[in-house]
């Protein structure tokens, strides 16, 4: 966002699936930061659509209930007032093209004309996928995909855009025949966090560490998203997705991407995501042999985590008794290009972890021990890069440095940058700059149609071994670890070992 407010384009925000989960945890809280902040233009208006058939004072109530709950610290009335004004709701058979669709097409009339709204409108997707095409099909049919006399239409689209490379395939094909890629908005809800916007920030405005990133420097990277949470009220999603799918072709390809790629000539959408693509393509590609090498999976059983008892994976609600889904995921990546040959990206993944923690570690390779030895210096330490995505957003540097007194020893020290030092605690949820964008029309944080397929390219044959060969031995960590005893062998066996920050 810019650093003095401008104002967001006059429009609608339709939510389908107002009355679920994300809207409440993640785009009412991003409504109202946004709102606070003054980037929501005065002539702007929400409209609900759910299953559920309510009236819009019902909705307007249970609006604020929700950003009652859900926004830390309490809302402020005026903020929450100013919002409740322009909400409304319609709900229905999403099946039903004519009732449904007709009462959003005139729901969004009415509103456009009481706010003197210009016919600007986003349709967020907030539902399951399988409706993605539907939804779309309908309103296009009735007449709210066209844009017209320099008006907009934009349609969003949650996580997970399809299940492999087939079904991505196919839903961007339906949606491209529907409308055009620059209204798709496909959301990697990583790309809205500050830390990973940062990434580029550091890499390139900045002159030290670019000349040193790349494999004459660069022993390795580590990146770890680990949570401690099971998968609470998600377990038929969780259940027929795993963590391979829920993560891989997207979070942890996103932190991939922007560790690795070369500097876009700007930082315009499709000279970013370009940039991002080249990286997809020269990651090597998995043969059924090297699936077997570089992808470990696992699944937690019973464990204990900050002390509590927590139950396996196979006895959470919705999953199957016997379920073979993996909860936790390792990866080897190469990256067939100039500046990382050689370099090995391992990443990770998993539920019911030791810790909730996501980081990218880079490993710097080994100084010359030569001076050091007629000292008292056993070995010396690599020096480590950390950005610390999230929790205790930041970054720190660690080297070595010479302990003070008569001989020479060399001691681990670092040099640490916190956000909350500098920026003070942040509130947002990550949803507030990707709705800014998309109400200013800028793409650069959500995927292109190449992207995700690319995305699911990679992933598709580790998809297609581990559905062949199901894993015998889950569940094979114990909740509160960190994973299974293969991610670490996946390491070990190239003389290097994950480094657990908790
Ligand atoms: C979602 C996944 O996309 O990302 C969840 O479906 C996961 O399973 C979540 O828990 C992690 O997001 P965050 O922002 O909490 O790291």
């Amino acid at each position: 966002m810019p650093e003095k407010p401008q104002k967001a384009d006059p429009c609608v925000m339709v939510i389908f699936g107002a009355t679920g989960d994300l809207t409440k945890r993640k785009l009412l809280p991003a409504l109202y930061n946004l709102a606070k902040e003054d980037f929501l233009p005065h002539t702007f208006a929400i409209i609900g659509v759910g299953r559920q058939e309510m009236t819009t004072e019902e909705f307007q109530k249970m609006v604020v209930d929700e950003m009652k709950e859900f926004i830390p610290k309490g809302p402020d009335e005026k903020i929450v007032k100013w919002l409740k004004q322009r909400t409304y709701y319609t709900g229905g058979d999403f099946d039903d093209d004519k009732k449904l669709f007709g009462d959003i097409k005139k729901l969004i009339s009415e509103v456009t004309a009481e706010h003197q709204i210009p016919d600007n409108y986003f349709f967020y997707m907030a539902v399951p996928p399988s409706l993605f095409g539907n939804v779309t099909q309908k309103l296009v049919k009735n007449g709210l995909g066209r844009e017209e006399n320099g008006n907009w239409r934009r349609f969003v689209y949650e996580k997970p855009f399809g299940h492999d490379l087939d079904s991505a395939k196919k839903l961007n094909s339906d949606l491209l025949r529907l409308i055009k890629e620059d209204q798709i908005y496909r959301i990697d809800h990583y790309l809205g966090k500050e830390t990973v916007q940062n990434i580029l920030v550091f890499r390139f405005g900045n002159s030290i560490f670019e000349p040193i990133w790349n494999r004459n420097y660069i022993d390795h990277v580590q990146i770890t998203v680990a949570e401690s949470l099971g998968v609470e009220q998600r377990g038929g999603y969780y259940d027929s997705a795993g963590a391979l799918r829920d993560m891989i072709p997207n979070h942890m390809l996103q932190l991939v991407t922007l560790t690795a790629m070369e500097p876009p000539v700007s930082f315009e959408a499709d000279a970013v995501r370009d940039e991002q693509t080249k990286i997809l393509h020269a990651i090597q590609a998995f043969q059924p042999e090297s699936v077997l090498d570089h992808a470990v999976r696992g699944q937690y059983g019973a464990g204990e985590i900050d002390g509590k008892k927590v139950p396996a994976y196979r006895d959470e609600p919705d999953v199957a008794p016997h379920s073979n889904t993996e909860t936790f995921a390792a990866l080897k990546f190469l990256i067939d290009n100039w500046r990382w040959a050689d370099v090995p990206f391992y990443v990770r993944t998993g539920k019911r972890l030791a810790d909730r923690h996501s980081s990218i570690i880079i490993e710097f390779k080994k100084a010359p021990f030569i001076l050091f030895r007629e000292t008292g210096v056993e070995r010396l330490r690599t020096n480590r890069l950390v950005i610390h995505i999230q929790p205790d957003e930041g970054i720190t540097l660690h080297f070595g440095a010479k302990i003070p007194g008569p001989i020479v020893n060399v001691g681990p020290v670092d040099m640490d940058f916190d956000y909350a030092d500098y920026f003070g605690d942040q509130v947002a949820t990550g949803y507030e700059r990707l709705l800014y964008d998309c109400m200013i029309g800028d793409a650069t944080l959500f995927q292109r149609a190449d992207m995700v397929e690319a995305g699911w390219s990679i992933v598709t044959p580790i998809l297609d071994v581990w559905n062949a060969i199901p894993a015998r031995d889950f569940p094979d960590y114990a909740a509160g670890s960190w994973g299974p005893e293969e991610s670490d062998v996946l390491l070990a066996r190239d003389g290097r070992e994950w480094k657990n920050l908790a």
